[in-house]
């Protein structure tokens, strides 16, 4: 009788028993996860959301050592092929006194949430940059100045030893200068054309090839039709991505380019009827879950000698195309997925 009622449910209803394996789910619960119940039903709840947000797990795991009822939003859920928003909410069912079972409630949030917190990530990064791009202008000009000066002065020097501090002071500004070109990243607009991606791709795996001893595999759609794009500026973008792998992987691993068609795909605030999603993995170590949120941010950094600009321009660059670079990662797999419009020239990609 009460299976009938649950059943019925929009929304979606999860039983796991203390153990954290999961006893029941309804019909509305089936949906949302993609999977059917005979599946699903004696899964650990570690198995079933192992690459939804962690914070899932922590969340059961929570109520069961409270024994309190926990709300928690805008959670992503991974469902084989995307992830969608959730709210979750977990309630302990008691049994003489000790938590026997958790009702858990998925509840699937508008797209439109997850729109809008996409939105304002970009805006972020973009104040960002704008922000190391303001600074990169104002150090530029007086750096000019500063390695002129000391050329006039290395030509007045009669004393090779006095020229040591000139030279020093010449090689310094050089560098200073290279890292401001950097941080000012792309100043040209697109200039776009129709290209196919996996040219674009093939050129990425040779540059990264000739720089290292990995071997990049490839999974190509060759059925993915031309795009609109600046290919020199796509050729950053990925580069600075793969660069980023062959980083993590420290000579060891693999790097594997998958390209794939997606229909109905919406990017920002607008839906597309075509976009290709070119994904660059790896499997090595990772990022870290604190780190994740800030890579796309200008001058983060995980590395010694980084400067934590690659990411900051590849974004940029797929930006102007209107297009989108997300991931996820665990020690193993990491994701960057590239998401670019097919848009044919004759079309606008502004309205
Ligand atoms: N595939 C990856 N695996 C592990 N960590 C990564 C990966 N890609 C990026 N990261 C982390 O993200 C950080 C930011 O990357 P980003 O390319 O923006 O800067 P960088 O590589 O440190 O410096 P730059 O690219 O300017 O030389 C890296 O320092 C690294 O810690
Ligand atoms: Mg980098």
């Amino acid at each position: 009788m009460y299976k009938r009622i649950l059943d019925h449910l929009n929304g979606a209803i999860l039983l796991f028993d203390r153990d954290l394996s999961l006893t029941y789910l309804n019909s509305a619960g089936e949906i949302l996860l993609a999977d059917s119940s005979r599946h699903l039903v004696g899964l650990s709840a570690n198995e079933i959301f192992k690459s939804s947000d962690p914070a899932l797990l922590l969340n059961l795991q929570q109520c069961l050592t409270m024994a309190e009822p926990l709300l928690d939003r805008e959670l992503i859920l991974d469902r084989m092929t995307h992830s969608i928003t959730i709210n979750f909410s977990a309630t302990p069912l008691l049994k003489d006194e000790q938590v026997d079972e958790i009702l858990v409630e998925l509840q699937q949030v508008d797209n439109h949430l997850r729109i809008s917190k996409e939105e304002r990530l970009l805006t972020q990064q973009n104040t960002a940059r704008m922000l190391v791009r303001g600074l990169a202008h104002e150090i530029k000009n007086p750096l000019g100045g500063l390695r002129g000066a000391a050329q006039l002065l290395d030509l007045e020097l009669r004393d090779q030893d006095l020229k040591e501090y000139t030279r020093i002071i010449i090689a310094e500004s050089d560098r200073l200068q290279g890292l401001m070109d950097k941080m000012l990243g792309p100043n040209k607009l697109p200039n776009k054309k129709a290209i196919n991606i996996h040219e674009v791709l093939e050129r990425v795996r040779q540059l990264v090839q000739a720089e290292s001893n990995l071997t990049i595999k490839s999974d190509y759609d060759p059925s993915i039709p031309d795009i609109y794009a600046d290919k020199d500026q796509l050729i950053q973008a990925i580069l600075n991505i793969a660069k980023n792998a062959v980083q993590a992987l420290n000579g060891e691993g693999d790097i594997l380019i998958k390209t794939r068609i997606h229909r109905q795909v919406t990017i920002g605030r607008k839906r597309y009827k075509l976009a290709v999603k070119c994904d660059i993995i790896d499997n090595g170590p990772g990022i870290d879950a604190d780190m994740m949120n800030q890579i796309f941010y200008p001058m983060i950094t995980g590395r010694a000698d980084g400067t934590g600009l690659g990411l900051s321009i590849a974004q940029a660059l797929i930006n102007q195309h209107n297009g989108l670079i997300e991931c996820t990662s665990e020690p193993g797999n990491t994701v960057f997925s590239i998401f670019l419009p097919i848009i044919s020239q004759g079309e606008t990609d502004n309205d």
